[in-house]
């Protein structure tokens, strides 16, 4: 098999951050934008809504499991939503959006202990690399004000105050090129301007303007 044919012929955009910091907003408005533009596009999200996503949900509120055993069924998860839904697709020429992927768990877990860098590359061994990766960036207490100020309780199922600063920092010092960083405190046409050209730079994005 050559390089190429291992290659997805689609495209990876990831949204990553804690939890209010409108990545489910932003990856909903670009999902619209590249279908405007005429190009399939998938949505979906992590922890998914299979067997190995729900124990991880139950988990949550049952108590929470050992850093490695949440390691574990994050990978679980992960590697039946790749089998299942990302390779196809990508395979197929989609333009892929997520709402959380690796870099979460090397964030969330890496926070619990494990060494982050670790995490990163058992997952760039069998998961596919995003092509883009946004980083939304915010206060971990305005991220809670603005979840509480939505209704949605007192935020992510893994994150009490000082582990939410620990995500944060661990978020904050992941290092790969395909991670922009921004600030979410922007409006949300704003970081949507400036995702757009993020991705219009992007020598692999199918919207690219050609100049
Ligand atoms: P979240 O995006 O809040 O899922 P939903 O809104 O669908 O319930 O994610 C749930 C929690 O899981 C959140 O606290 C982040 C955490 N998480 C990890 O700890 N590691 C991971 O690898 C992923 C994908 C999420």
């Amino acid at each position: 098999m050559t390089t190429d044919q291992e290659q997805p012929r689609g495209f990876l955009v990831v949204f990553e951050g804690i939890d209010g910091t409108g990545k489910t907003t932003q990856a909903d408005l670009l999902a619209r934008s590249v279908a405007n533009e005429g190009h399939p596009v998938i949505r979906s999200r992590e922890p998914t809504t299979g067997t190995y996503g729900q124990q991880l949900r139950d988990s949550a509120s049952s108590g929470r499991r050992s850093p490695e055993q949440e390691l574990d069924l994050f990978m679980r998860d992960r590697a039946q939503h790749v089998a299942e839904v990302l390779a196809p697709a990508l395979a197929a020429g989609k333009v892929v959006i997520l709402d959380r992927y690796y870099l979460s768990t090397a964030a969330y877990q890496g926070a619990r202990g494990i060494d982050p860098e670790k995490i990163l590359q058992a997952n760039e061994a069998f998961a596919p690399i995003p092509d883009q990766v946004f980083l939304l960036e915010l206060d971990p207490v305005a991220g809670r004000r603005r979840i509480h100020d939505r209704g949605d309780g007192d935020g992510d199922l893994f994150e009490g105050e000082e582990e939410l600063h620990k995500v944060a920092r661990a978020f904050a010092q992941l290092d790969r090129a395909y991670i922009a960083r921004l600030d979410g405190t922007q409006s949300v046409a704003d970081l949507h301007d400036a995702i757009i050209e993020i991705l219009e730079n992007n020598l692999r994005w199918p919207g690219r303007r050609r100049v």
